[in-house]
This record gives structure tokens, C-alpha cells and sequence, in this order.
């Protein structure tokens, strides 16, 4: 028996227009280079816009990019695009870790703002135009491991990107029958601006990668932007209101690390 398959190599998104907010740089970036390889019209909101890197524009992609702040910026502009896969990429910690009971409320505010709140308004303000263009459509958001594990100095950080990943299974549920995926990517360990592990870990500690991680690290921007590919593409047509953990295998590692004499423990001695 013959299968129909759409899974045949070439260019992943000829014809599609995406949207990716924080794609100027780190992992908004790798994701929007990757999709205009694979042939789709970006435009990439951005409250910093930096010069476009080199794609292949082989495919017949293309990158725009505006500026634009997700918290105060109205949709309106980045509407005329016709996106049909959005990807919700913004969002920080924003603060050095400190205990929740020293947090304030405006803390709480700002967290919201750049986690959470404008997911909810930018995929509201798409979904009318997906659904009535009627070509289906993926939105992708970006959340955290910290969404699905602890982390202890960033109690509403963790809560809002927690709220993200439900809110992915829900509106996934909700609009699945009009041909819209909706999915989250949780990375962590991946070097970027945000998370600059070049930095941050001295050179004499370069050798504990692989204990602080499965697969060792630090991770890339274009390991995230593979997965977004899959997630945009039609490799996942039949996948919706889920998680890929690009992480190293953090997340499924949880407190376990291994022992210098072999095996491993999660009652290390010397953390
Ligand atoms: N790097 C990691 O290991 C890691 C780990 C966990 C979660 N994440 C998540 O992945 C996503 C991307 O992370 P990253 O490390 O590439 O981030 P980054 O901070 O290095 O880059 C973010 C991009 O977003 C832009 N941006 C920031 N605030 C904005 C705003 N208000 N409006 C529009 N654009 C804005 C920045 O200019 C930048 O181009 C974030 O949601 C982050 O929380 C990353």
C-alpha cells in the first residue's frame, strides 16, 4: 500500500508567512533564519532590531523585521503580514534571583507582561485571520524547563511560563478542529544573550557539562530552531498541545547526577 506523505525532502514551509516576536536575536533568530531557509515569508517583531544574518535564500524565503515592543505595541501592523504560524517567543526573568517573599507587586506586573500577557494578546489578535484564511496554522511558545521543574529565586517566572504551557493544551484543544496547531518549545542551556553560558562558566569548569546535563552543553539557538521547524512544518501535522524539550534532557534528568566513581545520585555530596 502506497502512503501519502509530506514528508518528502526539500523546503518545509514554501508559501507559508510566519511571525516571530524576539526574532532579531538568540533563539528568535535561529528560528527565523531556519524558516526562511525552509522557503517562508518571516517578519520578525523585534524591540531591538539588529541587521539581518545570512540565510540561504535558495527556498525563496524572506526575513523583515520591525520594531516592535510586545508589551505596548498594537497587533494592527504585524496583522498585515497574514501570518499562518506564529511563534511566541519573548520572555525573561528579568531579575537576579531573590526569594518571593522579598518580590513586590510590580515585580509580579513586569513578569506577567513579558511572560505571559502578550502571548495571550498576539495570539488572540492572529487567530481570526488563520482561522478565516482557512490554511491552517502552528503557534509555537516558547516557555521554559523551569515551567515543568523548579526554581527556586524565580517562584513567578516559573508560574506565569507553568500558565503558558496550559494555556498551549487548551487553546490546542479549542481550535484544533479549524486546522491550527498550537504547541510549546521548553528550552534550557542554550547560549544567548540571555543565558550567555560563555560567561558564565569559567574555563576550569568547561569539564562538568556533562554533569550538569545529559547531552552536555551548552546548547545552540539552532538546536530550538529544529525543533520550531518540526513544529511549523508539516512533519507535525498530527502533533498538538504539547511540549519538546530542547534541554539536553534536563528536564527528564530532574535532580540526578553522575557520580565521579560511576552510576549516579540524586544525594550529591558536593553540589
Ligand atoms: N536561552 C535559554 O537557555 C532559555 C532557557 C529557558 C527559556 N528560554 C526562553 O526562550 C526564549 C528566547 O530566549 P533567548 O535566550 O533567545 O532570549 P534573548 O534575551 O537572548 O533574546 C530575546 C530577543 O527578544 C527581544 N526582546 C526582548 N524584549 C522584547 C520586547 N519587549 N518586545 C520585543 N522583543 C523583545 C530581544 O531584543 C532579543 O532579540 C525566551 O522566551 C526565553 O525565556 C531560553
Amino acid at each position: 500500500m502506497l502512503h501519502s506523505s509530506a514528508f518528502t525532502p526539500g523546503a518545509l514551509l514554501t508559501g507559508r508567512r510566519a511571525l516571530v516576536t524576539g526574532g532579531a536575536a538568540g533563539i528568535g533568530a535561529a528560528i527565523a533564519h531556519a524558516f526562511a531557509a525552509h522557503g517562508a515569508d518571516v517578519l520578525v517583531a523585534d524591540i531591538a532590531p539588529r541587521a539581518p544574518l545570512d540565510f540561504d535564500p535558495g527556498a525563496g524565503g524572506a526575513i523583515t523585521t520591525v520594531e516592535f515592543d510586545v508589551r505596548t505595541g498594537t497587533a494592527d501592523l504585524l496583522l498585515a503580514h497574514e501570518p499562518d504560524i506564529l511563534v511566541n517567543n519573548v520572555g525573561h526573568y528579568l531579575r537576579p534571583p531573590h526569594l518571593f517573599a522579598d518580590n513586590t507587586v510590580e515585580l509580579w506586573r513586569e513578569l506577567h507582561e513579558i511572560n505571559l500577557g502578550h502571548v495571550l494578546r498576539l495570539t488572540h489578535a492572529v487567530l481570526p485571520g488563520i482561522t478565516e484564511r482557512g490554511r491552517g496554522g502552528s503557534i509555537i511558545n516558547l516557555t521554559t524547563v523551569e515551567a515543568h521543574r523548579a526554581i527556586p529565586g524565580h517562584t513567578v517566572y516559573s508560574a506565569y511560563n507553568a500558565a503558558l504551557t496550559q494555556f498551549t493544551r487548551s487553546l490546542a484543544a479549542e481550535v484544533g478542529p479549524a486546522g491550527i496547531r498550537v504547541n510549546a518549545i521548553a528550552p534550557d542551556l542554550i547560549e544567548t544573550v540571555q543565558v550567555p553560558y560563555a560567561d558564565l562558566v569559567p574555563e576550569e569548569d568547561l569539564p562538568l557539562w556533562p554533569t550538569w546535563s545529559p547531552l552536555g552543553g551548552p546548547g545552540q539557538p539552532e538546536d530550538v530552531a529544529g525543533a520550531a521547524l518540526f513544529l511549523a512544518s508539516g512533519l507535525s501535522r498530527f502533533v498538538t498541545g504539547t511540549t519538546i524539550h530542547v534541554d539536553g534532557g534536563t528536564n527528564a534528568n530532574g535532580g540526578w547526577s553522575p557520580r565521579s566513581s560511576g552510576g549516579w545520585t540524586n544525594r550529591p555530596r558536593n553540589p
